[in-house]
């Protein structure tokens, strides 16, 4: 099997808008790799009903992603975009595999943990606030991955763990009751966490400091012209590596555009306001004709529902064997 031929699947959690981090991060290489693989992409509206417990929430902001994965270019031959909580099979699934998922495996989940952890810190039962969506998360996300027979599983760095379950539950599957699932692979986006946010530390909605993607422009601006910088005058010679403008500007702009850019920072005779403003142009280049068609779309819910639609006929070819073949090994 070559490399492409491998089945490439994600989700992505509908709860905001993703920042510049998640794009530079998640989503552009992910929608690289819609060119090239089969890929199958979701928004985990299940997965997101452990927190959010308003229906016009979940549904605004699954429109969301979804415009923003088709403004952004994914490719749709080769991507099969659908809503997770559409496909009737998942539920299913996640029924079934309860049974041989140890109990053990979920008590040992990061997510969990941090969780408890919390309740313990702020003195309360350990258990306060904690549904069984939350406790039972990994093994929906293991339904998710084993029902489309997935390869890879490009996740964030605190994903990697649910992924790994996935390929233990399916090892216990596939040594109870025969060869069934593939063992798929996690594949963590390597430089996610170097993407500076607004004050310097790591670009993330924890620490306040993000960038949404599709802000409109003038907030866009706004928000790159409150950049932190440090106090050298425009005369100084800057470090680019030193500098949150620069460190952002390399995303967005090709090897040559960035180079001539460290030269800038290097020379001395730039001032921050225009390194800000010369980021601004350069990031409003990149992001203005997806940033537009976001907006076309959003203005037109229908188009997301159909795209969404013909996503989720799709996954339920898929969904429809998988579920089959996994109901014929346990139950008879
Ligand atoms: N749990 C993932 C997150 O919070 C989203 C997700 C749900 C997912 N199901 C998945 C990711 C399956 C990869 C594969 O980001």
């Amino acid at each position: 099997m070559s490399n492409t031929d491998k089945i490439v699947l994600t989700g992505i959690k509908p709860t905001g808008m993703p920042h510049l981090g998640n794009y530079v991060g998640a989503l552009k290489p992910l929608i690289e790799r819609s060119n090239t693989h089969k890929t199958f992409m979701f928004i985990a509206d299940l997965h997101a009903l452990n927190t959010i417990h308003d229906a016009s929430q979940i549904r605004q902001h699954t429109h969301e992603i979804a415009a923003l994965l088709v403004a952004l270019g994914l490719n749709l031959e080769n991507a099969v975009l659908f809503r997770q909580s559409d496909i009737d099979e998942i539920y299913q699934l996640n029924t079934l595999l309860m049974n041989i998922t140890p109990k053990g495996l979920m008590n040992r989940a990061h997510s969990y943990k941090a969780a408890m952890d919390k309740n313990t810190a702020a003195g309360l039962d350990v258990d306060a606030g904690i549904n069984m969506g939350l406790y039972t998360y990994p093994i929906l996300m293991t339904a998710d991955i084993l029902m489309y027979n997935s390869d890879i599983v490009p996740v964030g760095a605190d994903q990697k763990q649910h992924v790994e379950f996935a390929r233990d539950i399916a090892e216990y599957f596939n040594r109870t009751y025969g060869n069934t699932f593939k063992l798929p692979e996690p594949v963590i986006g390597s430089d996610t966490g170097l993407i500076p946010g607004l004050d310097g530390r790591k670009m993330s909605k924890s620490y306040d400091n993000i960038i949404p993607l599709f802000a409109p422009e003038s907030e866009l601006k706004k928000k790159i012209m409150r950049i932190i910088t440090d106090s050298k005058l425009p005369a100084d010679k800057k470090d680019p590596d030193e500098s949150t403008i620069y460190q952002l500007y390399k995303h967005f702009a090709t090897p040559e555009q960035t180079e001539k850019f460290a030269e800038m920072f290097r020379a001395g005779g730039m001032g921050y306001g225009d390194a800000k403003k010369i980021l601004f142009e350069q990031i409003n280049s990149v992001l203005a004709t997806p940033r537009a068609e976001y907006e076309r779309l959003m203005a037109n819910p229908d188009e997301i529902d159909k795209i969404l639609a013909a996503g989720a006929e799709r996954a339920r070819a898929v969904a429809h064997e998988t579920l089959a073949r996994v109901k014929r090994a346990m139950l008879g």
